[in-house]
C-alpha cells in the first residue's frame, strides 16, 4: 500500500517506479480511500498497541495505492526495498529513506508474511481483479 503521506506528496510514481526496478510484479492495484472502520480491520493485529487509534485515523485521513506485487521472495525483498518502520533509521535509498515523513506517516506498507499477504490481498481485490 502507498500510504496517504506519500499519495498526498505526489510520491505515487517515483515509487512504482522503485518496485519496477527491483523487479516486482503488479498483479493487482487501485486508488481507494480507507475509511476508519476499513483501516481499523486492516491493522487488527496492532489494536492493542498505543498507536492503534492515532494508525486508523491516519491510515483514513486520504487515499491510498493498494496493490499485490509478485516475485520470488516477495515478502522479504519488498521489506529490504521499503526499509526500516522508523524513517530515520531506514537504509539510505530505500522507499522510507526517501519518501517518509515520520514513524506513522511512513510512505508504504509491506505485508510481513505470506500469509498476511494473502489475507491482505483478499481485502482489497476480487480474483477478478488479479492479472
Ligand atoms: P507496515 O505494517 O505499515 O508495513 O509497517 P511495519 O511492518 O514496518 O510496522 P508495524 O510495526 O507493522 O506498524 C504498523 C504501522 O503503524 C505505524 N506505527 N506508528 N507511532 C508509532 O510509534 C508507530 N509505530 C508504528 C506505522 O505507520 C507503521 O508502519
Ligand atoms: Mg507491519
Amino acid at each position: 500500500m502507498i500510504k496517504p503521506d506519500a499519495v498526498a506528496n505526489n510520491h505515487i510514481g517515483p515509487i512504482l517506479a522503485k518496485m519496477n526496478e527491483a523487479g516486482f510484479r503488479i498483479v493487482a492495484m487501485k486508488y481507494t480511500r480507507l475509511t476508519p472502520e476499513m483501516a481499523g480491520r486492516f491493522y487488527e493485529v496492532h489494536k492493542e498497541r498505543p498507536f492503534y487509534g492515532e494508525l486508523c485515523e491516519y491510515m483514513s485521513s486520504g487515499p491510498i495505492v493498494a496493490a499485490i506485487l509478485e516475485k520470488e521472495n516477495a515478502v522479504a525483498d519488498f521489506r529490504k526495498l521499503i526499509g526500516a518502520t522508523d524513517p530515520s533509521k531506514a537504509e539510505p535509498g530505500t522507499i522510507r529513506a526517501l519518501f517518509a515523513k515520520s514513524i506513522a506517516a511512513n510512505a508504504v506498507h509491506g505485508s510481513d508474511s505470506d500469509e498476511n499477504a494473502m489475507i491482505e490481498g483478499s481485502f482489497f481485490f476480487a480474483q477478478t481483479e488479479r492479472f
